[in-house]
């Protein structure tokens, strides 16, 4: 039977996990926002802020509405904070031995009930689940970004999750105002198999020279309808994930299809991020 999440701690106060604690806010919920340093908790705390005072001046929101939802969040730099809350979602850096360490002490420092979801783009959940005592209470649940704004939520089942978690998952997602759709724990899952190598072909043609950046990024907006060209996506996304991404993908398969473009390896050493470091594949104010 599905269960009730009244507390949600989310891990990790960057970019994505800041979005999933404003929308769990608005929810109802209570959440307690963790990241490693006070200070990257206070800017994604300020973020929100920033965010939802948007959403003021837009008319959405009221500004009473706006410090109820603020009231609703605690900052936290130990996971021991997590000690009454219903669920974890992690949304910290992707890397699997930072994921793996941050699951050992959530299995530990939750209570028995506790649901374990991970933001992950693309590592297995069935290998993030089997460092854990509660298997079967692991799961994948992955926002897009911007969290506020996108609607879709891909959840991810490993091997053991039980179906009464992927239902009180599934519940909290239309809770938030999203459209779950259930995937398999494949590398990658759905969205990134198939968005990553688009990105990573449109990396090739910068590295080759077929064309610049710009005009890669009109070809598909213009050509294909996209939104957002694939160059400026990837510096939206940031270009270190983007690679986290393809690692995964290339190791997980096997496949040679999916080598991640020099270029883009040479950009990450060079801390070229993208929007969130000032410089990518464009410059940032
Ligand atoms: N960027 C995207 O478009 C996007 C979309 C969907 C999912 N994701 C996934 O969300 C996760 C976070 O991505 P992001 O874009 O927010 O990255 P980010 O770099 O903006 O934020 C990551 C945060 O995690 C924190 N962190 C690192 N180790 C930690 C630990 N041990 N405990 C607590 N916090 C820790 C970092 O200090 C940082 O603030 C990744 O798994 C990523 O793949 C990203």
């Amino acid at each position: 039977m599905a269960q009730h999440i009244g507390k949600v701690l989310v891990v990790g106060a960057g970019q994505m996990g800041n979005g999933i604690a404003q929308v769990a806010a608005q929810a109802g919920l209570d959440v307690v926002l963790n990241d490693i340093k006070q200070e990257f908790v206070e800017r994604g705390f300020a973020n929100i802020r920033r965010n939802l005072q948007r959403s003021v001046e837009k008319g959405k929101l009221t500004q009473d509405h706006m410090e109820t939802v603020l009231g609703h969040i605690t900052l936290s730099t130990s996971l021991q904070d997590g000690h009454d809350c219903d669920m974890a979602i992690e949304a910290a850096t992707e890397n699997m031995e930072i994921k793996l360490g941050i699951f050992r002490q959530l299995d530990e420092m939750l209570p028995s009930h506790a649901i374990l979801a991970s933001n992950t783009s693309s590592l297995p959940i069935t290998e993030i689940a089997a460092v854990t005592k509660r298997p079967e209470q692991v799961i994948g649940m992955h926002f897009m970004n911007p969290v506020p704004v996108m609607k879709l939520v891909e959840i991810i089942r490993g091997l053991a999750t039980s179906d009464a978690v992927y239902e009180t998952v599934y519940n909290l997602a239309v809770q938030m105002g999203k459209t779950a759709v259930e995937v398999n724990d494949f590398p990658g899952f759905v969205s990134n198999r198939v968005l990553m190598p688009m990105i990573n072909e449109a990396i090739y043609c910068v590295y080759e020279g077929v064309a610049t950046p710009e005009a890669i990024d009109d070809v598909m907006k213009l050509g294909m309808n996209h939104p957002m060209g694939p160059l400026t996506l990837a510096d939206f996304i940031g270009l270190d994930t983007c690679l986290a991404i393809m690692e995964v993908l290339y190791e997980g398969f096997g496949d040679s299809k999916y080598r991640p473009c020099p270029l883009l390896r040479k950009y990450v050493k060079a801390g070229w991020l993208g929007r969130k470091t000032g410089r990518g594949f464009y410059t940032y104010a």
